[in-house]
């Protein structure tokens, strides 16, 4: 039987969903602030809120809602366990530079308790347990090594023999006193606090273009400009192309989630696999109920397949673990992954103290978006910060850094020149809710079919550095390949680095053809 009937037609978000929709204006005259704010992410809204807090005026600029993109699809877990990562932050950084990233996680899920208690934010905070586990008896050692690691730089780590659901579990790390909450809960209110302060959130307003003269400027789209003392690009992607080299150090994943409702009661703590394909759990209060998240798969965006299946898989998973009776929410998201897992926070470019820089959380965004938030405001308040050296974006590359590059880097010139030489078929017809790659007028198209059998055709080169699209039937998106950037199937951006839509293809005997072959 085809699984598939059982998701949601659309993806949506359990945080987004049951949170109410934003209205800020969008940015349509000039303005001056102490601090422009590019992004409004968690670490956007965190940045602001802490730079309020000191007495500065501060603009965010958001492209879209706030609080919608990758904080929106999050899976929410407040730790300092970022699956095994401890072990090598020693190997690669050293003890010093690892208890810098211990801390600076650490002291995120403090400050969290520490706001919903003073601002009296009902946010879904507990805490929990949280737990690596490994099913191959062969990274029994990994585990070991982890505890051996955590337990150096001081954090509360210890050895379980198993973990409290029906599968065969090798052995597995736990955390104590780590937490979950809802992040849009936590993070509107702060928003509204920045704007109760004389802070301005603008949305729909997206950034394009940094201008440097003798103060640093933001322009949007509409031509309207924030000008500042000090830009801070927490724009997920950095959407500057010119310095730093972040396209180029920056490579972008996917992964998936399902929101389930189950026959059993869910057993409390998060869980995350050791191995791929991910599998990561947490559950969530929702109303008389729990909602149970079931989250993983992997893969660079744009470069799935048939990306629906990593639903699927999911389902499989849970499948084996609950028995499901609904599965309410489905949605997916992005992460920028950095070439040795440590995020880049901290001046955009060394010869640029006026413009600051925070991406690349690796799926472990709530955080180590709230520690970039704090590194951002004491670089700006103080001129220094005691995570300023392990998230330094100019730092030297490691050994394992530099294959990375490599390898990442190899894989966009293949997509890049794939892309353009692939062959492409001129037999158009589809389904509705199809999309295909077609050839028209000797360019490559995209060509979607919606469920009211209009076509959108679209120019399925990237509008940031040319690389060519892929369908995402998932989402119902065209993606890049090469660094991310999403189109809908109207060719609007729904993520950056891309800042300009696509090309849409009107006018041509084909789609005139697609639009009547079957009707
Ligand atoms: Fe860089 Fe598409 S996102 S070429």
């Amino acid at each position: 039987m085809d699984k598939r009937i059982y998701l949601a037609e659309k993806p949506t978000s359990y945080w987004i969903a049951s949170t109410p929709e934003t209205g800020y204006p969008s940015l349509d005259q000039d303005l001056h602030a102490d601090v422009a704010i590019v992004g409004g992410g968690i670490a956007g809204i965190t940045t602001a809120y802490l730079l309020t807090l000191e007495g500065l005026r501060v603009a965010v600029i958001e492209a879209d809602r706030i609080l919608r993109g990758t904080t929106g699809h999050t899976t929410a877990k407040l730790t300092s366990q970022h699956a095994l990562i401890y072990d090598k932050l020693i190997g690669r950084f050293g003890k010093d530079l690892a208890l810098q990233y211990a801390n600076a996680n650490e002291s995120a899920i403090r400050w969290v308790w520490k706001i919903a208690k003073e601002q009296n934010i009902d946010c879904d905070l507990s805490e929990q347990d949280a737990y690596v586990y490994t099913q191959k008896e062969e990274n029994r050692d990994g585990i070991d090594r982890e505890i051996e690691a955590a337990l150096e730089l001081g954090i509360k780590a210890e050895f379980a023999e198993r973990i409290p659901f029906d599968i065969p579990v090798a052995g597995a790390v736990r955390f104590k006193n780590q937490a979950q909450f809802h992040p849009l809960k936590f993070l509107l209110p702060l928003a509204k606090e920045i704007e109760n302060r004389g802070g301005r959130i603008f949305e729909n307003s997206r950034a394009v273009e940094l201008e440097e003269k003798e103060k640093p400027s933001v322009a949007v789209q509409n031509g309207a400009k924030v000008t500042a003392d000090r830009v801070v690009v927490a724009s997920h992607y950095p959407f500057i192309n010119k310095e730093g080299l972040y396209f180029a150090r920056i490579y972008v994943d996917r992964s998936y989630a399902l929101g389930i409702r189950a026959k059993e009661k869910y057993p409390g703590g998060m869980y995350i696999n050791a191995e791929d394909p991910s599998r990561s759990m947490r559950s969530q209060p929702d109303g008389d109920g729990e909602l149970i998240l079931v989250v993983g798969e992997k893969h660079k965006t744009g470069q799935g397949v048939d990306t629906m299946l990593h639903y699927e898989n999911l389902m499989d998973f849970a499948d084996e673990i609950f028995t499901v009776e609904d599965i309410p929410y489905r949605w997916s998201t992005q992460d920028c992954m950095t070439l040795d897992g440590v995020p880049y926070v901290g001046r955009y470019a060394k010869d640029n103290p006026d413009v600051y820089v925070a991406t690349g959380y690796g799926k472990w965004g709530m955080t180590n978006a709230i520690a970039s938030a704090h590194l951002i405001r004491d670089l700006i308040v103080k001129g220094e910060s005691p995570y300023g050296e392990i998230y330094d974006p100019s730092r030297m590359a490691t050994g394992a850094a530099i294959g990375n590059f490599v390898v990442q880097n190899a894989n966009v010139v293949g997509q890049l020149l794939g892309g353009k030489l692939a062959p492409l078929p001129d037999d158009v017809e589809l389904e509705k809710g199809e999309a295909r790659v077609v050839e028209i007028d000797g360019h490559r198209a995209g060509a979607y079919r919606d469920r009211d059998g209009a076509v959108h055709v679209v120019d399925t080169t990237c509008t940031h550095l040319g690389c060519e699209l892929n369908w995402n039937s998932a989402e119902k998106t065209w993606d890049c390949p090469c660094h991310g950037s999403r189109f809908t199937y109207e060719g609007e951006v729904v993520e950056g680095p891309a800042n300009n839509p696509l090309n849409s293809v009107k006018n041509t005997n084909i789609v005139e053809r697609v639009a009547t072959d079957q009707f």
